[in-house]
């Protein structure tokens, strides 16, 4: 029933007139009717506006804590190495194709303080320079970095001297399927580190900003034989779904061992995450 017939029984129905006012009173409660409906809609579309304008405020807040956060590590990088005992060369670009200052900070707290000895990199880069410079403090630590790129393996051969026992171990790309999705992993990864422990793992290859459903999976094949009983797995990008899709698969395979764990984030413009044995689980709150 159209509006203007629902007036007309109304006022027919309580308020009994005259014809020719019922139909005065009619128009003029249309009338008021249309106007409080265009008001009514032009609300609607302020609301939608405002909504779009608060969803950009949250963005623009988001992105501000993200670099406010970033900063923040960035201080406390640079106060907690300040009088480092081997960290010397501090000359650093975080963040970007790099670990951002969280990763930098909480890796160089994990070497400094847990003192690992047996350290699997994927990914050569700035945290390359952090961890290397570490291993040159103590011939003992065995330091691989996993690296597909053999002109960055050449440009960063040149730029720093890796300590003996940082050894790059170069494996190509190859794409395979992984549960019905395709994902960039390091061709012989497996073969390579299967019968191989480490108390520090960190994970930040092969390439991942492509990879639509799982990302960086390499270390799953090797899980959980690979892992010291006291260990460390970091984990950089985990804002990313093919990073966090892989956490979930690391966490699965470590709940099927009951090998207890603690879990932590770091976030600053990206985010790091952290999986380590139940008894170093301070390293979560760093
Ligand atoms: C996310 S980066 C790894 C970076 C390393 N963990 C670091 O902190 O710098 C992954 C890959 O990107 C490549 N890469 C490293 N630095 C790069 C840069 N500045 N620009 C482009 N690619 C880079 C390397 O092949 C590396 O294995």
């Amino acid at each position: 029933m159209s509006v203007k017939q629902r007036i007309k029984n109304l006022l027919k129905k309580y308020l009994p007139l005259p014809a020719r006012k019922q139909r005065e009173i009619e128009n003029r409660l249309l009338t008021e009717l249309q106007q409080i409906h265009s008001e009514n809609s032009n609300l609607r579309n302020e609301i939608s506006s405002l909504k779009e304008t608060l969803s950009g405020i949250q963005t623009i807040i988001l992105n501000t804590n993200s670099v406010a956060y970033e900063n923040v590590y960035a201080n406390v990088f640079h106060d907690t190495t300040i009088e480092s005992d081997w960290l010397k060369d501090k000359v650093f670009w975080p963040g970007r194709s790099a670990l951002g200052y969280p990763a930098m900070y909480v890796t160089y707290r994990i070497l400094n303080e847990i003192k690992p000895e047996r350290i699997l990199e994927l990914g050569l880069g700035q945290s390359t320079k952090l961890i290397s410079q570490y291993a040159a403090s103590k011939p003992a630590i065995e330091h691989t970095v996993v690296e597909s790129n053999q002109d960055w393996i050449n440009f960063f051969s040149n730029s720093y001297n890796l300590p003996e026992n940082t050894k790059i171990e170069k494996l190509d790309y190859k794409i395979i399927p992984y549960k019905n999705s395709d994902v960039r992993i390091f061709d012989g990864f497996e073969e390579n580190f299967t019968s191989k422990k480490f108390d520090f793992i960190l994970i930040d290859a092969p390439l991942g900003v492509d990879m639509k459903v799982y990302s960086r999976i390499d270390v799953l094949n090797i899980l959980p034989e690979c892992l010291d009983d006291n260990f460390i797995i970091l984990v950089d990008d985990t804002e990313r779904l093919g990073e966090t899709n892989t956490l979930a698969e690391i966490r699965k395979v470590l709940e099927a061992n009951s090998i207890s764990f603690a879990e932590g984030s770091y976030g600053g413009m990206k985010k790091s995450t952290l999986i380590c044995s139940a008894n170093l689980s301070f390293l979560t709150t760093l």
